[in-house]
């Protein structure tokens, strides 16, 4: 059996190989899935489908951290891919971070909006968000809940069951992984939205009926994004009740070494991802880094283009290779009613740089 003992995503990628196997029983199910701990796997054989809404979770949480680091010199490709499990984030870097929080959001979400669908025998609506009037402070007099408000709680408490189960050394890091598995979670309920609709006579808006609802899960990528250029560093601190992060203060090491310890703590606040230890480069190959190398990758080379995909910063100052590539394409092409569509040939010609 390879029980890797790094952390959380192995579970989920088994929880994708459920698809596959949904014919079987869930008893059956839930004992084929190693190392699960007993909690999870009472988890699974009460809610197998939660736990294909959290494969769900995982696909959404890959897609989305691949599109926002797309051309970075780290591009999130591997983290998710079984065959490098044992190299996942082996750095307790921003990186790491941002993977830990945007796969609690997946999962968050998946399971919300599997339970909004119907699709989980256990959940469905969010009851506080339905019939009652409204409040009438946030949006007018005359509204009241309706419809399927998106039961957030429940897919929190779900994800969180789950994903933060696997946080068991006590240690930094898992501190660090639970407290970014949370604020992925978090920020799912953050940015529900409320939908409404209007009821009246032909276009007034006499009455109108709100639910909570999702957004899209770019959304969720976004603020994580955002959130990550803003991580902040922290520090273990021995408390009464055990290790704590704390916000680290690098500023004038002398001046924080002669203020009292007390009155330099901060915690982190809810929603800010954190990290214990500076990123690797990514440049070179090293999987004791989690980096697997910029060489071979295809990068910008435009006069005045300085972001994370100029050849400049991507191949780390090692220069480029220049390839001149021409091929045929098909251009210009018009509808003609109906039903055709006729292009021309193209020739298409430009350069690809590849790093060294
Ligand atoms: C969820 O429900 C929809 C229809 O309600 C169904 O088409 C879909 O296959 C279900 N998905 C899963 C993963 O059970
Ligand atoms: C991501 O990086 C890896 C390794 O450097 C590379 O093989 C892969 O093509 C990159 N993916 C994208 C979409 O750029």
């Amino acid at each position: 059996m390879w029980i890797i003992p790094n952390k959380l995503l192995i579970y989920i990628f088994w929880i994708m190989e459920i698809r596959l196997v949904s014919s079987f029983t869930s008893a059956m199910l839930c004992g084929r899935i190693p190392g699960l701990t007993a909690a999870q796997r009472q988890l699974c054989s009460e809610m197998p489908d939660a736990l294909i809404a959290l494969g769900e979770g995982h696909q959404l949480g890959s897609q989305e951290c691949q599109h926002q680091f797309r051309g970075h010199r780290w591009n999130c490709s591997e983290v998710w891919q079984r065959n490098v499990f044992a190299h996942i984030m082996p750095v307790a870097s921003r990186e790491a971070a941002f993977t830990y929080a945007i796969a609690n959001a997946g999962a968050a979400y998946a399971v919300t909006a599997a339970c909004a669908r119907g699709n989980i025998s256990t959940c469905g609506c969010d009851g506080r968000h339905k019939s009652s009037g409204g409040d009438g402070s946030s949006i007018s007099m005359d509204w009241k809940w309706g419809g399927c408000s998106a039961d957030v709680d429940f897919g929190m408490r779900f994800a969180r069951k789950f994903m933060d189960a696997r946080e068991v050394e006590k240690d930094a890091r898992s501190l660090m992984n639970l407290h970014n598995n949370r604020a992925g979670r978090t920020l799912v309920k953050k940015l529900l939205k409320t939908d409404c609709k209007c009821h009246g006579v032909s276009g007034s808006c006499v009455m109108k009926t709100c639910w909570k609802s999702l957004p899209p899960f770019r959304l969720m990528g976004d603020r994580l994004m955002q959130k990550y250029h803003k991580a902040k560093t922290v520090q273990v601190v021995r408390g009464k009740r055990g290790l704590r992060l704390v916000l680290s203060r690098k500023k004038h090491p002398a001046a924080v070494a002669a203020a009292s310890q007390k009155q330099t703590l901060a915690w982190p606040k809810r929603l800010e991802l954190i990290y214990l230890a500076p990123s690797p480069n990514y440049c070179e190959r090293s999987l004791r880094s989690g980096s697997l190398g910029t060489k071979g990758r295809i990068c910008q080379q435009k006069q005045g283009h300085h972001g994370p995909q100029s050849c400049d910063l991507l191949c780390c100052g090692r220069g480029y290779n220049t390839q001149y590539i021409s091929r045929t394409v098909q251009c210009s092409c018009q509808f003609h009613w109906c039903c055709q569509v006729e292009c021309k040939l193209c020739d298409e010609s430009y350069e690809e740089f590849t790093c060294k």
